[in-house]
């Protein structure tokens, strides 16, 4: 794959919407084709299931396995439908959300067993990995006053199932994120997201440009196919 797949991950109310417009205006003022996707969602099979994982009238009753199997259903139309056709051909894919979420969430959250979350995520996303993904810090208390606005704002239509857990669920959500960033080796760059907007983009900018550099403009390939080394081979 030739393009660049890049994902933004952080609790609610880290600014990861703000970001994600910020990178992705950008990089088309450079010129760039960029696609930015959303998980759960991102699809019309994605977005059906997002409806029912979130605001759906009868998801209070959802197993806690019935949620990890609907956020890789959606995650798998996901990646065969949009997110590796566009790498192919050398696109730039910003994705609010990816198998970290699930790690964080469902994983720490939901305290299930990350080794299978982990062996579920291969089945679903195979190599599809990002090759870059941002992780934007705010400490439980600004993300739990931002969560509680716009949950006491919303119409209860509009009400959001993941979004009504209580602080325990939120804090072991923090200490999963805290062992991505960990584990995470290159591929998780945390970010500071108390700081105003300007410095967070700034930093996010810091990790995105130089993946920029070593890839191709649209429409050239990074890497020669095995037939055109063979053709190049001496004798
Ligand atoms: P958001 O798009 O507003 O961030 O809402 C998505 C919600 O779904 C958010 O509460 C995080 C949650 N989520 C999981 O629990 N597991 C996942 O794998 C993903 C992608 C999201």
């Amino acid at each position: 794959m030739e393009g660049l797949f890049i994902t933004f991950e952080g609790t609610e109310g880290s600014g990861k919407s703000t970001q994600i417009h910020i990178l992705t205006n950008r990089l088309l003022e450079m010129g760039r084709e960029v696609m930015a996707l959303r998980e759960p969602g991102g699809t019309a099979i994605g977005e059906e299931i997002r409806h029912t994982l979130k605001h759906s009238a009868s998801n209070a009753a959802m197993f806690p396995e019935t949620e990890l199997l609907l956020m890789n259903a959606s995650r798998s139309q996901l990646v065969h439908e949009v997110i590796r056709p566009a790498l192919c051909k050398g696109r730039i894919v910003v994705c609010d959300r990816f198998f970290d979420s699930t790690i964080a969430y469902q994983g720490y959250g939901r305290e299930m067993d990350v080794q299978l979350i982990e062996r579920l995520t291969e089945f679903v996303v195979g190599s599809t990995i990002p090759n870059l993904t941002l992780l934007l810090r705010v400490p439980l208390e600004v993300s739990e006053s931002r969560r509680l606005t716009r949950l006491n704002s919303q119409p209860v239509a509009q009400r959001d199932r993941l979004e009504e857990e209580d602080r325990s669920f939120f804090e072991r959500v923090e200490r999963g994120y805290d062992a991505i960033a960990a584990a995470g080796g290159t591929r998780v760059r945390s970010i500071d997201a108390t700081q105003a907007v300007e410095p967070v983009a700034a930093e996010v900018w810091r990790w995105v440009e130089p993946l920029l550099k070593v890839r191709p403009e649209q429409g050239e390939r990074a890497f020669k196919t095995i037939g055109e080394y063979r053709n190049e081979a001496p004798g």
